[in-house]
This record gives structure tokens, C-alpha cells and sequence, in this order.
């Protein structure tokens, strides 16, 4: 296994191509694909955050995945493909679920947990008997799909544990001379990872929350069981392997606050401390006695697109803590919601 790291192993400093976002260069997608088709890691935008790629059909490629991020290998990753007839010789079976959701929704920010066929690596589905799969929507990705000719397995483009990157400059932060490039096609307007839905069991059960709401699945495919962590913070048997608690967190430590900040930020100013404080919705005219003070917009799909930008800003500064004030406990606040109290899982 070393060796095969050793003659793979990436430049020093990872090239950052930049392309537009809408009319990627044949280019640098060119460059891109012959990175992937020789087995090397490609980070590339999506319209949720940036992924970090192989050839999901190369079993050695996707295990330099892994040493990049520093990834658990029970952690299954996501295989994305440029169109649903390209899904098929990777799945075992193709429910009628699957079709209609696809229809609806892809390309776009759902990914759909199927059994595999053994076409996939088992290093993909970390031995497991499913493998999870999306369309994205962002012009470059699926540039980049078509050009290659492959599928391609990528998590999100960050160290494991670490904040997923919206931006180029997010990756460059977290995997310069770990990986062989990185195409640059500007914010990740989405912000948030996929909703992961698994259609191998019945009733299909979310694994993530994200974009494509519980309430847009149901429409579709009528009745989704929601994870046990989703609705309470305690710990219960986790669905999914990869679903751990606490992940996509700053450095920094993020205290997740229901209601107001206010008391919290005295306290704390009191103690001596530097903090900073996050809050969605209306914002009230109150400043609080805080280092930085944000305030996200009131609407979900807003606070997503900025959130981890926000995020990734505040943990530069070296403060003591982030202070969020929780979005409400409603339904188009899942995925919010469960991304803040993962990052403030410790
Ligand atoms: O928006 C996204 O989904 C981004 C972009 C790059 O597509 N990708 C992403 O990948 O967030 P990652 O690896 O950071 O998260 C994938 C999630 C993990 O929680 C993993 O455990 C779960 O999907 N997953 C992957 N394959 C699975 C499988 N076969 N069964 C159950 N869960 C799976
Ligand atoms: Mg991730």
C-alpha cells in the first residue's frame, strides 16, 4: 500500500485551475479527467460544497482518497454519475422510488442509497452491500463527468472532522500537496451537503438531511423515517456508518444555543473570553457583547448557502468560542440544524 502512495504520490503544492463556473474550458476539464483516468484525486465544485474525486471503479484511486482527507474506512463514500442511465450498472436494482425521485430531483442535491452491484470497489461502500449516488447539479461537475467518462466517488474536499469547503480556497486550506488539482469554478452556492436518502430498506429512511426537504421526498415518495439523531441530540444507534455525531465542526468550539445568546456572551465576556455569535432571521436590533456578531438570513436555503462560509471565516480568528443561536426545531430547519449540532458535538 505504501508504495502505491509513494508513486502516486501528489506535487508538493496542488495546482488550482481556475474555470467558469458556466463554461468551464475544454481545458482544464481535459487535464482534469486525465488526472482522474490515471487514478489521481481531483477536487471540483458542486452546487452543494466542493468534492474530492477518483475513478470510483478504481479501487486505488479511491483508497488515496481516504490518505488525502485522513478518513475512516468505514466511511462509505458517494459515487457520482452525470445522468440516472448511468446509475444502473453500479446498483442491483433500480426501485421505482428511485426513478421518480431521480425524475424530480436530479440533477441535484439528493444522493440514494441502493444496493450495489460488484462493479463498485468495496472500499466505496466500505464493505457494505449498498453504495449511495447522485446528479449533481453544478455545470462543472458534470463537465467534468462527461469528459471523464467515469463515474466519480468523492466526499467533500476537507480533512476528515473538518468543515466541508464552499470554496477553492476552502481546499487549498485543508489539502494542498495532498491531492493532484483542484478546479476553482467559484462558491459553492448551495452550502450544504446533499440530503442522503436510503431506498434499500423500506420505508426509506433519511440519513442526512440537506436541500431536498423530508417535506419535497414525502410529495414524491410518500412516507420517509427520519433518523434518530435528527430529532434529538442524545446518542442512538447511528443508521449509517459515516453518520457520526460530530463532524463538520471549526476548530474553534461552537456552542449551539436554543433561544437567546445574550446571557451565554456576558458570561463569557466576564471570563475574559472572545467570542463570536450567529444568529438567523430578523435581525434585532440588540448588538451583542461579542468579538463578531453575523446574522443569517431568516430562510433556510439562504442560511445554507452561507453558513459554512461563515463558519470558516469565524474559525480564522482564533477566538475562544462561536456562539449560535439555533434556527427554530421545524422541519425546513432539519438540515440546519443538524449540521450546527454535529459541529458542536465534542
Ligand atoms: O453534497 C454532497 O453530498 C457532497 C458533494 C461533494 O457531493 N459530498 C459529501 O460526501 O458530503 P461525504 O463523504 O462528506 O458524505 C457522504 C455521506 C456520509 O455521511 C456517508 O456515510 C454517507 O454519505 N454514505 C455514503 N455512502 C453510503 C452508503 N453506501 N450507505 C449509507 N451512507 C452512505
Ligand atoms: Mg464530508
Amino acid at each position: 500500500m505504501s508504495d502505491l502512495f509513494q508513486a502516486a504520490r501528489p506535487p508538493m503544492t496542488t495546482e488550482v485551475l481556475t474555470v467558469q463556473p458556466q463554461a468551464p474550458a475544454l481545458e482544464a476539464l481535459r487535464r482534469a479527467a486525465a488526472i482522474l483516468q490515471r487514478g489521481g484525486l481531483v477536487a471540483f465544485p458542486t452546487e452543494t460544497v466542493y468534492g474530492l474525486g477518483a475513478n470510483a471503479l478504481d479501487a486505488d484511486a479511491c483508497a488515496r482518497i481516504f490518505a488525502a482527507k485522513g478518513r475512516p474506512a468505514h466511511n462509505p463514500i458517494i459515487v457520482h454519475v452525470a445522468d440516472a442511465a448511468s446509475v444502473l450498472p453500479l446498483v442491483a436494482a433500480w426501485p421505482e422510488q428511485a426513478e421518480r425521485l431521480a425524475q424530480r430531483f436530479w440533477p441535484g442535491p439528493l444522493t440514494l442509497v441502493l444496493p450495489r452491484s460488484d462493479r463498485v470497489p468495496s472500499i466505496v461502500t466500505a464493505g457494505g452491500p449498498t453504495v449511495a449516488v447522485r446528479v449533481p447539479a453544478h455545470p462543472v461537475a458534470l463537465a467534468l463527468l462527461r469528459e471523464s467518462s467515469l463515474p466519480i466517488a468523492a466526499p467533500s474536499a476537507n480533512r476528515s472532522m473538518q468543515l466541508s469547503p464552499t470554496t477553492a480556497e476552502h481546499v487549498v486550506q485543508s489539502l494542498n500537496g495532498r491531492i493532484d488539482l483542484i478546479l476553482d469554478g467559484g462558491p459553492a452556492t448551495g452550502g450544504l451537503e446533499s440530503t442522503v436518502l436510503d431506498l434499500s430498506r423500506q420505508p426509506p429512511v433519511l440519513l442526512r438531511p440537506g436541500l431536498v426537504t423530508v417535506a419535497e421526498l414525502e410529495s414524491i415518495i410518500g412516507a420517509v423515517v427520519l433518523p434518530m439523531h435528527a430529532s434529538a441530540p442524545t446518542a442512538a444507534p447511528l443508521p449509517s456508518p459515516g453518520m457520526l455525531p460530530r463532524h463538520y465542526a471549526p476548530r474553534t468550539p461552537l456552542i449551539a444555543i436554543e433561544g437567546n445568546a445574550t446571557d451565554e456572551a456576558t458570561r463569557r465576556r466576564a471570563a475574559g473570553q472572545r467570542v463570536a455569535c450567529v444568529r438567523f432571521g430578523p435581525s434585532s436590533a440588540d448588538a451583542l457583547p461579542v468579538e463578531r456578531q453575523v446574522d443569517l438570513p431568516g430562510e433556510p436555503a439562504g442560511s445554507a448557502a452561507r453558513l459554512y462560509a461563515v463558519l470558516h471565516e469565524l474559525d480564522a480568528l482564533g477566538l475562544d468560542a462561536i456562539l449560535v443561536e439555533l434556527p427554530p426545531a421545524t422541519q425546513e430547519w432539519l438540515a440546519v440544524r443538524d449540521r450546527l449540532r454535529r459541529a458542536a458535538a465534542r
